[in-house]
């Protein structure tokens, strides 16, 4: 099977960490029996910087002939810019649109090996194992009318939380469908108690509920989600939820498992699909080996699973990373004991793990 795969390294930490993530790539997709053409393009402040454009439209045409794209982060203080002007977040942003990528599939799961480097208490984190969904193309993030107002002499600024029927229910189809393929419970998260745009999502998940009998659903505000989520977590199996409540509570579900640096995400529309690590471009460790790669690294497993059909693969790739955490760290989980390692190193080593533990069996 042949495969195009873009690679966008973006600012920061993104090209440290993308290269060890492709470094796991190219070892296993030849053992998958997968032919990869790789290429890489411009994205964020680096795209910036050559072209004046945060999302260069020769890069947008690259991610559209796409497989998939293995993606790094972007921004930071160089181009960051509080006046309403463009930046690299609106780079990432306009290629989520562009490319539809409506879906986004946060997994956070609590390593067993990771148990104590959460700030929560072991037995509350142990064992999680949750999904958040979230919508990436709608709500306030795109919402128009939105940037500076003036009333009455006042002057001021808006964004406007808008969601279409079609786009709640598309989301919310992929919330149960997944749910169904986990443990089937789904939680559909809102502020139906304020928010007319909530009111909406809740009915519609509600009236879908009846295409999905195995899947139980129940409904948490917001705040109430957030709240829940550091009181128990291990009641949530798969969480579906708008864009911006998406965005507050997967950061917040990422330090149950220990680090920002765990977490890999997949966005997925109809067409295309995009891998990142849910963390940001971190510029003050940026070009230093103190990042680390296993969001990354996870994100090309969740590509094995979601554009190449390759579950297998993707568990593969995480219970090696369990394993490697038994002896490595990098310094966000670091812990008495354990090797510290640097971004590169941990690359390298589960490189290592990948072969000796032959968890990947040849194609
Ligand atoms: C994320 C990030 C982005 C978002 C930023 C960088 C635009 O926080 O992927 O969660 O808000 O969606
Ligand atoms: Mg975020």
């Amino acid at each position: 099977m042949n495969k195009k795969v873009l690679v966008m390294h973006g600012d920061g930490i993104g090209p440290e960490v993308t290269r060890q993530g492709l470094k796991v790539l190219n070892a296993v997709a030849p053992q998958a029996g997968l032919v990869l053409d790789l290429e890489d393009t411009l994205i964020g402040g680096a795209a910036y910087d050559e072209t004046g454009s945060f999302l260069p439209s020769e890069s947008l045409n690259k991610a559209k002939q796409a497989d998939a794209i293995l993606f790094g982060a972007v921004g930071g203080p160089k181009w960051a810019k509080l006046d309403g002007s463009e930046t690299p977040e609106k780079g990432l942003l306009n290629l989520r649109k562009e490319l539809d990528l409506f879906a986004n599939l946060r997994p956070a799961t609590v390593f067993s090996e990771l148990v104590e480097a959460s700030t929560l208490k072991q037995e509350v984190v142990e064992g999680t194992d949750l999904m958040v969904i979230r919508e990436l193309t709608g709500g306030i993030y795109f919402g128009e009318p939105r940037g500076s107002i003036e009333v009455q002499g006042r002057k001021g600024s808006r964004n406007t939380m808008v969601y279409m029927e079609d786009e709640v229910e598309r989301i919310i189809r992929v919330g149960f469908d997944m749910a169904g393929k986990r443990r089937n419970k789904l939680t559909s998260v809102d502020k139906s108690n304020v928010l007319d745009v909530s009111k909406m999502w809740r009915s519609i998940a509600e009236r879908l509920a009846s295409e999905y009998p195995g899947v139980e659903l129940d409904h948490l505000y917001v705040d109430a989600a957030a709240m829940e989520l550091i009181r128990d977590p291990r009641q949530f199996d798969t969480i579906v939820t708008g864009n911006l409540f998406g965005d507050i509570l997967s950061d917040e579900a990422s330090m149950l498992t220990g680090s920002i640096g765990m977490l890999p995400s997949a966005s997925i529309g109809s067409e295309f699909a995009l891998y990142e690590p849910i963390h940001g471009s971190a510029p003050d460790i940026a070009g230093q080996d103190k990042a680390n790669p296993l969001a990354s690294i996870l994100s090309v497993g969740m590509m094995f699973r979601y554009t190449f059909g390759m579950p297998q693969i993707d568990e593969a790739i995480h219970s090696t990373v369990n394993s490697l955490l038994s002896k490595y760290r990098t310094p966000d989980i670091m812990v008495p004991g354990k090797k510290p390692v640097g971004c590169e190193e941990m690359g390298d080593m589960m490189l290592q793990e990948l072969e000796q533990t032959q968890a990947i069996p040849a194609a």
